[in-house]
């Protein structure tokens, strides 16, 4: 049964009474790679300047149109839509925190790559999941996740208990496999989160979104179109002047300094603008989140995947002091500073 608390007579979001917690988390990725060398079957490039511009060796996909054309080297996985990867992501999330679908209050899919126009994805994989609080699609393009782990603080603190926060996506869809300009960034995968209510002040610190609509010439995919279409020079110079400008919003909010990240988890786009906004930012390289060397860009799906394989591979501690941060077309951006406490009483 999803549960939602009642609203009280203090207005929403203006108490530090009712928090958030992050307490499960998981991701997906469909099991056909996608190496470099495959790619240079597609168009003139080389593996070494793939590496060097972006640090991408390889990249997932899902069914379609790249896996299904080569059905020789790479046989049909099983993962087709956005919806399959979001609700195995959001499966092991719950798993994880010990939840059922049927306690979740509200799923919240953030994705650019929905399967349909109607209705919205969260649709099927609320039904693969037994959700039935709510469910609704985001699209903010690869800062989404953190639009929607804001969204998610809001709806806590608006009575929700439960939310399943996803990015999913399956770009390789919307790739123009004959552009060479900007075909070998993307891939597919998701990530997901349970974000718990709390008492007392939750793990959100600080936090920052916004949205340049004069930009959205840079970054664009067309109903019906050839795919996406992207001026990757300009994308990528704003791409690290915005983040920058996001983070620092978001840690002075927070009432924190670089040396009080102990992980840098940015949307995965291309390792140098990673680098170079931490760069900025005054973190060490060994303190950046970093799973695009075999995802690509996953857009709305690359921050909780970075997240849940750090989680898993014992990088984050309770208590630790998280930085996330995001960029996408539109232009849109957002950052969060988070502290990790899975283990927080709830
Ligand atoms: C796409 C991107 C990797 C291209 O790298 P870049 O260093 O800007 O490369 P340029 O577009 O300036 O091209 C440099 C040269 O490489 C060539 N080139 C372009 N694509 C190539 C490819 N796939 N293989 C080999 N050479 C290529 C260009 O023709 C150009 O050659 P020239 O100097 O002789 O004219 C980079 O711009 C980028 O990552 N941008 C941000 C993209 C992004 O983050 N998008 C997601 C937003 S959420």
């Amino acid at each position: 049964m999803a549960r939602v608390a009642q609203v009280t007579s203090t207005p929403p979001g203006l108490t530090s009474e009712r928090g958030c917690a992050i307490t499960g988390w998981g991701s997906a990725l469909p099991s056909t790679v996608v190496t470099n060398q495959q790619i240079m079957t597609l168009f003139d490039t080389s593996d070494e300047w793939i590496v060097e511009r972006t640090g991408i060796h390889e990249r997932r996909a899902a069914d379609g149109p790249f896996v299904s054309p080569r059905p020789a080297s790479s046989p049909p996985n099983g993962m087709g839509t956005t919806a399959q990867l979001a609700a195995q992501a959001g499966a092991q999330a719950l798993a994880k925190a010990g939840l059922s679908g049927a306690d979740i209050d509200m799923l919240v899919l953030c994705t650019t790559s929905p399967d349909q126009p109607i209705p919205a994805t969260s649709s099927p994989v609320a039904e693969a999941l037994g959700i039935k609080g709510g469910g609704m699609d985001l699209n903010a393009a690869c800062a989404g996740f953190t639009y929607g782990l804001v969204v998610a603080c809001g709806l806590v603190a608006v009575g929700a208990e439960k939310i399943l926060l996803v990015g999913a996506e399956t770009l390789t869809r919307l790739t123009n496999w004959s552009d060479r300009s900007n075909a070998f960034l993307f891939g597919d995968g998701a990530g997901a989160v349970v974000i718990e209510a709390v008492e007392g002040e939750g793990s959100l610190l600080g936090w920052d979104v916004g949205v340049d609509g004069s930009l959205q010439p840079l970054f664009f995919a067309d109903y019906g179109g050839p795919g996406m279409s992207m001026r990757g020079q300009e994308v990528f110079r704003r791409a690290v002047r915005m983040t920058v400008d996001s983070a620092t919003k978001s840690m002075e909010r927070a009432k924190v300094s670089a040396a009080d990240i102990a992980l840098f988890v940015p949307h995965q786009a291309n390792l140098r603008i990673m680098t170079a906004v931490a760069e900025r930012l005054g973190l060490p390289e060994d303190r950046i989140a970093s799973v695009i060397g075999h995802t690509g860009n996953t857009s709305s799906a690359s921050i909780p995947i970075a997240l849940a394989e750090a989680a898993d591979s014992g990088r984050l501690a309770e208590g630790d002091t998280i930085l996330l941060a995001g960029f996408g077309a539109g232009m849109t951006w957002a950052s969060a500073v988070w502290r990790w406490e899975p283990g927080r009483p709830r």
